[in-house]
């Protein structure tokens, strides 16, 4: 059911001001904007009226988690997919 949780987290808007969903925010991730300011310049998040108070700290999270997973896949051999 992992897949079907992940498809409803994609849809979900993590940056409220400018309706960014999540599923936007990681395919950026996984393109390479491995830092909050690579992702406001590639697709505006943080950008909006509040200017990130209410979405940063998801998405430093998001960022997080994937870098702690291509840390954890390194280790146990599996290449990271793509
Ligand atoms: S929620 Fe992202 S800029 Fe306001």
């Amino acid at each position: 059911m992992e897949t079907n949780k992940q498809l409803i987290d994609s849809f979900k808007k993590v940056c409220l001001c400018r309706s960014i969903k999540a599923g936007t925010i990681t395919a950026a991730i996984q393109e390479g904007s491995l830092t909050f300011e690579a992702l406001r310049k590639n697709i505006g998040v943080g950008t909006g009226n509040c200017k990130a108070k209410r979405c940063r700290a998801k998405i430093e999270e998001r960022i997080k988690d994937h870098k702690a997973s291509v840390a954890a896949e390194s280790e146990t051999g599996t290449p990271p997919c793509g």
